[in-house]
């Protein structure tokens, strides 16, 4: 049995290591333990994880600039893929927002990562053509 709850900063540590062990998703300095309390802070109630009796098998985290949706770090364990636990997943998220008033959401996927790019279009997810996304980063700090 699968339930998904909010999650909170004492789930860090085991989203942590979903997200180590799954090819696709990239761990930044954005992904410290200080990080995620600030954007849980900022995002109460938008990011979830999916758990069994056994322990964490899936997470999502989604935050908001007042505008847009933006949504990073979907996983899910492969012994447990296929059974929705994406969808019941991002459908809270997009939920989330929705209650705020914000009707799009974004995400960016690695240019290598068939499969999801696959599963966002296969949910209705467009891949924008219109747009780049240009991002600077600190010097010296390349890991942001
Ligand atoms: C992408 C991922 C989150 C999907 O998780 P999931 O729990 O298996 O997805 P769901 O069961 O909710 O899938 C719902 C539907 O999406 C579609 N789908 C799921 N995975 C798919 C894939 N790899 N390719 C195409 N369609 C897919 C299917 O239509 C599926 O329904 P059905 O197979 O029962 O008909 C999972 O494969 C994963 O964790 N991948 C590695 C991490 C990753 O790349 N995350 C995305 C980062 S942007």
């Amino acid at each position: 049995m699968t339930h998904i709850r909010v999650m909170t900063l004492d789930d860090y540590d085991a989203v942590l290591a979903l997200m180590r062990q799954t090819p696709g998703i990239s761990i930044r300095d954005a992904d410290s333990s200080e990080a995620t309390a600030r954007y849980l802070q900022r995002n109460p109630g938008m990011s979830f994880v999916a758990e069994t009796e056994a322990g964490l098998c899936g997470c999502v985290m989604c935050g908001h600039d007042g505008r847009r949706g933006y949504l990073q770090h979907l996983l899910v364990l492969p012994a447990f893929r296929r059974r929705g636990i994406a969808d019941a997943l991002v459908q809270r998220c997009l939920a989330a927002l929705e209650a705020l008033g914000i009707g799009k959401c974004h995400l960016d996927v690695l240019k290598d990562n068939d499969a999801a790019a696959r599963y966002w279009l296969n949910r209705g997810w467009q891949l924008r053509q219109d747009i780049d996304r240009y991002s600077f980063t600190r010097p010296g700090n390349e890991n942001a």
